[in-house]
């Protein structure tokens, strides 16, 4: 679409919007018109998280109009999560909700207006999912229905599920793509995920609603959850204390590093494919486990200290994402493949750890 043929399409509150922004980023917006198709409010659902506050920042600069929804649980350090929307905390409006009362969702939408929603809350990590099955399904099931509702209910045009490579459960047919049949999830986070996606597709469906479902294949980079594996085991290798492998260290995982996730989100906000559709967004390069403890020992320059453990249930053994549908139809392009992606993550560790020091 060329700018004349976008500046004819986009209607008044388009062009409001437009002229709002242009107040605080005047130079900014006049440049991103011609970058993407049009300037959107957007709320972001655990824009306060790890992925959600590196996408807020992006969809800034960009020149939309953000809000945040996010109830800052305690699932890691609230105060992590206050830290990682500091900086843009002023440019954005935020919601302190829980997705799991549907009144105050609602309530949400009564006092803004939104073109898009990226759904990104939800209580991940596998392992915690088999302890508390009910907070999950609560949160990630219940949660994203309440959140659907409210989108069709004041006509949200584009809804954004964040899914996860865990859907893939038992799945041996590698790398996996999105047209496998999925039978098989090895646990309730994997099960709420999946069930996400068939509530998209079925409010897409039914409501006329575009909706697109990004699985994610482990994230990682600047301000990863403290939960996941490399920043577990960077702190801990770091503090000398001894890091947790479980099984034989072969298990594989594809590790996607945070811009380039955020690079395939932007991209579905302009996707206008299938009413409903679903992408990978993963590197297509998997690590084994001891590599990555090796890799981390040389960044640190110490060695781990492993209490070897047995598989643990829940877990898979290989993810590896089939990237091509998403590389055809988003444009989505990953560019740091592990060998970058881990010194960066380290160095932010460093300096985080220093400054806390
Ligand atoms: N990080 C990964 O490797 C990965 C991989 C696959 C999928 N995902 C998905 O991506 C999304 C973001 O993951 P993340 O790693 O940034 O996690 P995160 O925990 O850092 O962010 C999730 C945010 O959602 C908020 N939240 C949780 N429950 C809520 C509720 N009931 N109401 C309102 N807010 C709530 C949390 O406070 C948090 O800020 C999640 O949906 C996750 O399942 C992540």
């Amino acid at each position: 679409m060329t700018n004349v043929e976008q500046t004819a399409t986009v209607p008044f509150d388009h062009l409001s919007l437009v002229i709002d922004s242009s107040f605080r980023h005047s130079d900014f917006v006049i440049l991103s018109i011609g970058v993407y198709s049009w300037l959107m409010r957007i709320l972001v659902t655990g824009g306060a998280g790890f992925i959600g506050s590196h996408l807020v920042e992006k969809l800034l600069a960009a020149g939309h109009k953000v809000a945040i929804l996010d109830d800052f649980n305690d699932f890691y350090d609230p105060q992590v999560k206050r830290d990682n929307i500091a900086a843009v905390s002023k440019d954005t409006a935020i919601h302190h909700v829980d997705l799991r009362d549907s009144a105050a969702a609602r309530n949400v939408f009564h006092r803004e207006k939104f073109e898009t929603i990226v759904h990104l809350a939800a209580r991940a990590g596998v392992r915690p999912s088999i302890q508390y099955p009910q907070l999950y399904y609560d949160t990630n099931v219940s949660g994203t229905l309440h959140l659907l509702d409210a989108a069709r209910v004041t006509g949200v045009e584009r809804f954004i599920f964040a899914s996860s490579s865990s859907v893939y459960g038992i799945s041996k047919t590698v790398p996996f793509s999105e047209d496998q049949h999925l039978t098989q999830t090895l646990s309730p986070y994997a099960a709420t995920k999946i069930a996400g996606e068939f509530l998209c597709s079925t409010f897409s469906h039914l409501y006329q609603m575009r909706v697109v479902a990004l699985r994610y294949f482990t994230v990682y980079g600047p301000r990863q959850r403290p939960d996941l594996a490399i920043h577990q085991f960077t702190r801990r290798i770091y503090a000398g204390q001894p890091i947790d492998q479980f099984g034989d260290g072969t298990t594989r995982r594809d590790y996607t590093y945070i811009d380039d996730v955020i690079q395939g989100t932007m991209a579905a906000l302009d996707y206008d494919g299938s009413p409903f559709d679903i992408f990978n967004l993963g590197e297509s390069e998997t690590i084994q486990l001891k590599d990555l403890i090796a890799a981390i020992e040389k960044a640190l320059g110490k060695k781990a200290k492993l209490n070897r453990l047995p598989e643990q249930p829940g877990d898979m053994p290989l993810t590896c994402a089939d990237i091509s549908k998403a590389r055809k139809l988003l444009g989505y392009n990953p560019a740091t493949p592990f060998r970058d992606g881990l010194p960066r993550f380290i160095d932010w560790f460093l300096r985080m750890t220093h400054r806390q020091l």
